[in-house]
């Protein structure tokens, strides 16, 4: 298994290409099981999670054809993908694959909508919580869809297509959101999304399901008005940039000092996080291209942060301010309510020194003025960049076991970093 090695103590500067976001693409990939006709993705990064999606969607029949470098084309340019669903020659999303990546079960929407029936194993837990599939379940059967759950598996049945309804989310869900939309766009009549998600990448879909004929308004607000359609096109679409990504490096260079500007970066769409990093003491500064994160001379100040649904402070930056705050002068919070269990990263960060209390779903984290490098262990994606932040600042070597859950979601993390002066490398095997 790959681990990376990390030398600590210097400091960023220098430029880092944000690439999409997997977050977006992910639903965007699986959108085109919806149309018989080919969807093109630009912008689409090389992730492990990207690659594994394929292999789910080729199960039910769809082409994916990766588009040739053009010229003039960076490496740290996204790929481009037509992704044909032309015929679906099977409507079962099998155990085997849907354990590996939850974001496949989604496929249960537009399979369901197009076909007329899905078979999708359900997900089962992960490592930061319980993750039930609930909310998705009840958001297809507001269209009409009948339901069985059979062997681990749910099945949806909807022989005489979907109808427009109400659905009225008890909590905020992405992935409910992304459920009902694409589930909705193909139903015959209007369907209403209420406490629906406003993450920027629901608008990225949205937009996406618009140019291939759907009627979708008030995606972005957590009211969503869906007109169902008979049938939709093919389209192409550009994925929206990264914000958790973005929030990552902005985060490692508070962590470590320096000047670094952010390209493709969009600063709209985590505000909240750039509030906190500006209360840190950290200086952003939006640009035409991006957004300039610089930290030189002035130490990091504790911030209290409670996690929240868009446009509060993502879940899945909590990690990387926790990295951060353990060098803060003082004292610092962090409460995590999204996710139950979304704190394995807190005893990772105490080999290299850190100190922090857990209490509840409160992180009490004391600033230290040095970490030492060490051993540590990766247990999920964002735990696991939480520790290469924590790395980057610490005196001497850490060595990131279990990198494989960096690979599900960051983009030539090494050489983006290392370009910007960082002492880091990937040992294979
Ligand atoms: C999406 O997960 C993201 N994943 C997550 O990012 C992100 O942390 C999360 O949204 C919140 O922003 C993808 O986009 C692929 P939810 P999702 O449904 O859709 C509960 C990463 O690191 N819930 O908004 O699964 C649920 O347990 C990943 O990139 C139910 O109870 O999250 C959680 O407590 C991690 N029943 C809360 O709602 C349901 O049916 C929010 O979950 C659905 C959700």
């Amino acid at each position: 298994m790959d681990r990376i090695r990390i030398a600590g103590g210097g400091k960023l500067h220098g430029t880092i290409p944000i690439s999409g976001a997997k977050n977006a693409t992910l639903p965007l990939m699986i959108a085109s099981l919806l149309t018989d006709q080919t969807l093109i993705l630009d912008n689409v990064p090389r992730l492990a999670d990207v690659g594994l999606l394929q292999r789910i969607l080729g199960n039910h029949g769809v082409d994916v054809m990766v588009g040739g470098k053009r010229p003039g084309e960076s490496q740290y340019d996204g790929q481009t993908l037509h992704i044909s669903a032309a015929r679906i020659v099977d409507t079962t999303a099998p155990y085997e694959l849907v354990s590996k990546m939850r974001a496949s079960f989604w496929v249960i929407a537009p399979l369901v909508a197009r076909i007329g029936e899905a078979k999708v194993s359900m997900p089962g837990g992960c490592a930061i919580g319980t993750r039930p599939v609930d909310f998705l379940i009840m958001a297809l059967a507001q269209l009409g869809v009948s339901i069985e759950i059979e062997g681990g598996y749910v099945i949806a049945r909807a022989p005489n297509g979907l109808k427009g309804g109400e659905i009225d989310f008890p909590k905020v869900t992405v992935g409910g959101t992304h459920t009902a939309l694409m589930a909705a766009s193909l139903a015959s009549g209007t369907t209403v999304i209420e406490n629906a998600a406003r993450e920027p990448e629901i608008t990225d879909v949205a937009d996406c399901l618009n140019k291939m004929g759907a009627k979708i308004t008030g995606a972005g607000t957590s009211r969503i008005v869906v007109e169902g359609v008979p049938k939709l096109n093919g389209a192409r679409h550009s994925v929206v940039s990264d914000r958790i990504e973005t929030g990552t490096y902005a985060m490692a260079v508070a962590m470590t000092g320096g000047d670094v500007m952010l390209e493709n970066a969009r600063p709209e769409q985590l505000q909240a996080a750039l509030e906190v990093l500006t209360q840190a003491g950290v200086d952003i500064t939006p640009t035409n291209s991006g957004i300039r994160v610089a930290r030189n001379g002035a130490g990091i100040a504790p911030v209290e942060v409670t996690t929240a649904p868009f446009p509060g402070f993502p879940t899945d930056l909590q990690a990387q301010l926790m990295a951060l705050m353990t060098r803060a002068k003082g004292t610092s919070r962090i409460t995590e309510t999204i996710f139950e269990n979304r704190f394995m990263h807190v005893q990772e960060l105490a080999r290299l020194g850190a100190r922090i209390q857990l209490a509840g779903e409160t992180a009490t984290i004391e600033g230290v003025d040095k970490l030492q490098g060490a051993q540590v262990m990766a247990t999920d994606l964002r735990a696991s960049v939480s520790l290469v932040i924590a790395a980057l600042a610490a005196e001497g070597e850490t060595m990131v076991n279990r990198v494989y859950h960096l690979d599900r979601g960051f983009e030539r993390l090494e050489d983006k970093l290392s370009a910007c002066g960082a002492t880091i490398e990937r040992i294979s095997g």
